[in-house]
């Protein structure tokens, strides 16, 4: 039985993944190395400083601490103003529809990002009161693939993480599902997301009669 959903922000309800990987290619080409969409793909769901740590490898560039802060900053001030000029026309296709459908079927919604970002941009587009818990990256410790971000959004939900379904568009992301006992939906390609339960190229092919079915 589906008692909680949990949804991954970035990628899965809005479409800022594109603004991370723009803020960070900027950062790249400053740094003087190349850095693709599909390495990208490493940083989805991870959070600012292990997703700085990642693309540094990249680069093959070691950097002191002092230095990282300043180009993490650097990365965020960017994102933040690609973030600041975002409203609902940025929410992506049947998000709003499915989390509206979850709440009319009795099911509790929970945000679980790792983003320290999430209530400007839950703010920006109108999705705040959707959402019945908001986990986000100033509530964790541990970054995904650590579970903790989706246990602590069960907790809030009082769901036993075996009646709760987690929604990611990152291999992270869905890993940290999987930790937590938790079934988990992939929303895009099968090829990336071969670890999820099931996978969906967006929430507009997802129904809750469907997501039953899977689940049972
Ligand atoms: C999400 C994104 C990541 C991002 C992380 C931290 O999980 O998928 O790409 O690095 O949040 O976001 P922040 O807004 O705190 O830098
Ligand atoms: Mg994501």
């Amino acid at each position: 039985e589906i008692k909680a959903c949990l949804f991954d922000l970035d990628g899965v309800i809005v479409d800022t993944a594109k603004y991370h990987y723009i803020a960070w290619k900027e950062l790249a080409d400053g740094l003087g190395f190349l850095f693709t969409e599909q390495d990208n793909e490493r940083l989805k769901g991870v959070s600012r400083t292990a997703s700085l740590n990642i693309l540094l490898e990249i680069g093959g560039l070691t950097i002191d601490e002092e230095e990282k802060a300043k180009l993490a900053e650097q990365k965020n001030n960017r994102y933040v103003e690609y973030i600041a000029k975002m409203d609902s026309s940025e929410i992506l296709p049947g998000a709003l529809d499915f989390l509206k459908e979850c709440r009319e079927n009795g099911i509790k919604v929970a945000l679980g990002s790792a983003s320290k970002n999430a209530m400007t941009i839950l703010n920006n587009t109108g999705l705040t009161p959707y959402f019945d818990a908001i986990i986000d990256g100033t509530h964790t410790s541990a970054a995904k693939p650590d579970p903790e971000v989706f246990l602590l959004g069960a907790k809030a939900l009082g769901a036993d993480p075996k009646h709760c379904v987690v929604f990611e568009d990152a291999e992270a992301g869905i890993e940290a599902a999987s930790r937590a006992g938790m079934f988990s939906v992939g929303i895009g390609s099968p090829e990336t997301l071969n670890a999820a339960n099931i996978v969906v190229p967006s929430l507009a092919h997802m129904s809750v009669s469907q997501l039953k079915k899977s689940f049972a």
